[in-house]
């Protein structure tokens, strides 16, 4: 503490404890008769030093935190109260003072402060970064078509992105718990989906599925949903999370690319047991080993021929003569005994092009191998004609046999006939339909055109 005298001129110090002295460095003989501005420095704000020589010349008690300097020239926050002493008369008699070194406290706050500044910085910068990796992870889920969800197993809360709705057939603001999740999911799925998922939550496996789901408007559509358990430090389960897509599209290639295979397979076996058939044939009727030979070549040239045009993706199109033709000519004996031909000149799609060949085709076969074809006295009609049906012109297409053995229906549906139907029916949009009648295949078609 100190304690001045303003009576005298300069309000001189006239006291100052062992406090003082240790704190400024200043022995009290040196300070004595002094004005304490003396521990003012060149960093002390002259606007601290103004509001105290106001304060004293108003007799008006003053707290305040100054920059002074010790003896040893070290800087020091001083927290400075400087208060008035009145005598009887109310009239100013001493000023007494504390001084008390703030360093550390000021230090510590600047310090705190400017940790909070950068702490806050950071925080920004850091949500600016979250918000800018959150955009970048709904663009790719968007663009995935990827829904994300987060699922607590313990209280069976599911928590699904938009997109993860839609993959589900559900609105994007609509509600979607796992209630919803659950009646989803198709009936014959269900309890495999809800197992793996337990199977997760108890082992932390991996959750990886394909599975059905059938929307509210009844569309069934296929999804993988791929997801992992997320646990506590303890190794307890803390949540699921994952990601969910829309593979129907995926599904359907799948199921056709089999059905290709499937349908090559038998198309191969189907070409060998035709050429087995030709070549036996021709073998039979031929007058010479050259005679065979140049008739099983052109045989088997026609052959290719009608596999070009069954296999060929991007022909332009044919008309139904063109691909009758060009798919009987392997079967034909070139006396024109086996088949008659009559319809309009009609030109179809190349999708219909192709399925009509490999109908075509797989008729023929079967017939050469049990039907008309087979024997010498068999005949097969093939017409067709348009007509005026329901919503536009329809095209009738009638494949005839007759004069064969005698038909029985097959006990069960080979793939060829099934391909026949349901390929061609697909393609043609209409309907496609083989009858075993005792006296011969017939095969019809009706479609629009
Ligand atoms: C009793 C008393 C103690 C004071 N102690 C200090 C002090 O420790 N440090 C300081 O910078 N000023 C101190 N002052 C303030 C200065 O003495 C002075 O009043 C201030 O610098 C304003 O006056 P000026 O503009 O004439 O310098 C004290 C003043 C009084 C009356």
């Amino acid at each position: 503490m100190a304690i001045s005298d303003p009576t005298l001129v300069d309000n001189p110090i006239i006291y100052v404890n062992f406090a003082f002295e240790r704190l400024t460095g200043y022995a009290q003989p040196e300070v004595v008769g002094r004005n304490c501005r003396f521990l003012q420095g060149p960093e002390t704000k002259a606007e601290d030093v103004a509001r105290i020589r106001e304060a004293v010349a108003r007799s008006e008690r003053i707290e305040v935190d100054l920059l002074n300097y010790r003896k040893d020239g070290t800087p020091f926050w001083n927290r400075l109260l400087v208060a008035p002493v009145l005598d009887q008369n109310r009239q100013l008699r001493y000023c007494i003072a504390s001084q008390h070194d703030v360093t550390l406290e000021r230090e510590t706050f600047v310090k705190l402060a400017a940790e909070q500044r950068e702490l806050e910085a950071s925080a920004a910068d850091t949500k600016a970064q979250l918000a800018d990796s959150t955009a970048r992870l709904d663009f790719a889920l968007k663009a995935g078509r990827l829904g994300s969800w987060t699922f607590d197993p313990g209280s069976r809360h599911l928590d699904a992105s938009n997109g993860c709705k839609i993959v589900f057939g559900y609105a994007p603001d609509s509600e979607f718990g796992y209630a919803e999740f659950v009646g989803a999911i198709h009936p014959e799925d269900r309890a495999q989906v809800l197992a793996a998922i337990q199977a997760t939550a108890d082992t932390g496996c991996d959750y990886d599925i394909e599975y059905r789901v059938v929307t509210g408007e009844g569309e069934l559509r296929w999804v993988a949903v791929r997801g992992e358990l997320l646990t506590r430090a303890d190794g307890t389960a803390l949540t699921m999370t994952g990601f969910s897509t829309d593979i129907t599209e995926r599904k359907r290639v799948e199921e056709h690319r089999a059905l290709l295979a499937g349908e090559l397979t038998h198309r191969v076996k189907n070409t060998l047991a035709t050429v087995s058939a030709i070549v036996n044939q021709t073998l039979r009727d031929a007058v010479s080993m050259s005679d065979a030979r140049d008739t099983i070549g052109a045989r088997i040239g026609s052959l290719a021929i009608a596999h070009d045009l069954l296999l060929r993706d991007e022909v332009d199109g044919a008309t139904i003569a063109d691909i009758v033709s060009g798919v009987m000519a392997p079967f034909d004996d070139g006396r024109g005994r086996l088949f008659s031909v009559d319809g309009p000149n009609i030109r179809l799609e190349p999708r219909v092009t192709l399925a009509l060949s490999m109908a075509l085709h797989e008729l023929a076969t079967n017939a050469s191998k049990y039907g008309a074809l087979s024997t010498a006295g068999g005949h097969v009609s093939i017409t067709w004609s348009v007509g005026i049906g329901d919503g536009g012109r329809r095209l009738a297409f009638a494949w005839e046999e007759s004069g064969g053995p005698t038909v029985t229906a097959p006990t069960r549906t080979g793939f060829g006939s099934r391909m026949i139907e349901r390929v061609l029916a697909q393609h043609m949009r209409g309907t496609a339909k083989i009858e075993y009648r005792s006296t011969g295949v017939v095969f019809v078609i009706d479609a629009p055109l």
